[in-house]
């Protein structure tokens, strides 16, 4: 099996200045929210971060009526109660469903070319463009196996996956009025899921590039130093 090239988005969260979008991670997370985690978990992913700057920005009280939504098992109480926002979200609901925290670092969309991997360079490891594939790239047909139906995906490693289409597009409408053709709500929640796998991405890009005008200016320095210091000499 072949599976099909995974096509380059662009994300506003690439290259050395990116930054995520908050309206996209808002609708992603609503996306997550209404469809995915019938399902999926995300485990490791604080709800309180949902207040975080750099990502989604609820504000307070909404993160807090959003962790209502959820229920978690309280170790001390022996019981279920009602979360809180420094309570995780739940983890998978379904068994065979692999939690999505770290997805988004965990998959990549290129490979080339000839395997040498060299597109991961110009067009980043592909994550995010990874699970845009899988949830755009169904093409209607289904087989049974031991019981099990798998969906035939062109972007899927095997060619055949156990999770049904999740989305169709039209699914949910956004609270900012954006589209929601099926690629579009694909590319929202595959946004959503690198800021959950990478939540300080945004930091890590400014130390980075304060990292690299310190070392030029530090070049240029200790170059005219030692043009001064062997000037006596040459
Ligand atoms: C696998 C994303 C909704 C059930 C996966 C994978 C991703 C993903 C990225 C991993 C593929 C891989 O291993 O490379 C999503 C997203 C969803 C969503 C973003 C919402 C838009 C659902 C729903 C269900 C479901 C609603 C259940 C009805 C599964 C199962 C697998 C899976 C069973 C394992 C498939 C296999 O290994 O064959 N999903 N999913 N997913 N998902 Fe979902």
């Amino acid at each position: 099996h072949e599976t099909a090239a995974i096509h380059d988005v662009d994300f506003s969260f690439e290259g050395p200045f990116g930054a995520f979008d908050e309206n996209q991670l808002q609708r992603g997370l609503k996306v997550y929210t209404e469809v995915c985690s019938a399902c999926h978990g995300l485990r490791y992913v604080p709800i309180r971060t949902l207040g975080d700057d750099g990502g989604p920005g609820l504000p307070e009280d909404q993160v807090r009526a959003f962790s209502g939504r959820f229920e978690v098992f309280d170790a001390a109480l022996d019981d279920m109660r009602q979360a809180t926002p420094n309570d995780h979200f739940p983890g998978s609901a379904l068994s065979n469903a692999p939690d999505l925290s770290l997805m988004a670092k965990s998959r990549a969309a290129f490979h080339g070319p000839a395997g040498t991997g060299i597109n991961q360079l110009l067009k980043g490891i592909g994550g995010p463009e990874y699970i845009t594939a899988i949830l755009t790239s169904y093409t209607g047909e289904t087989r049974e196996q031991a019981g099990v139906t798998y969906y035939e995906n062109t972007a899927f490693s095997t060619g055949w996956i156990a999770m049904p289409p999740p989305l169709a597009g039209e699914d949910l409408e956004f609270d900012d009025g954006h589209s929601n053709e099926l690629h579009h709500e694909a590319e929202d929640v595959a946004a959503f899921l690198m800021w959950a796998a990478e939540p300080k991405m945004m930091a890590r890009k400014h130390a980075g590039l304060v990292a690299v005008i310190f070392l030029v200016l530090l070049s240029v320095l200790l170059y005219l130093t030692n043009k001064r210091i062997w000037k006596p000499v040459k």
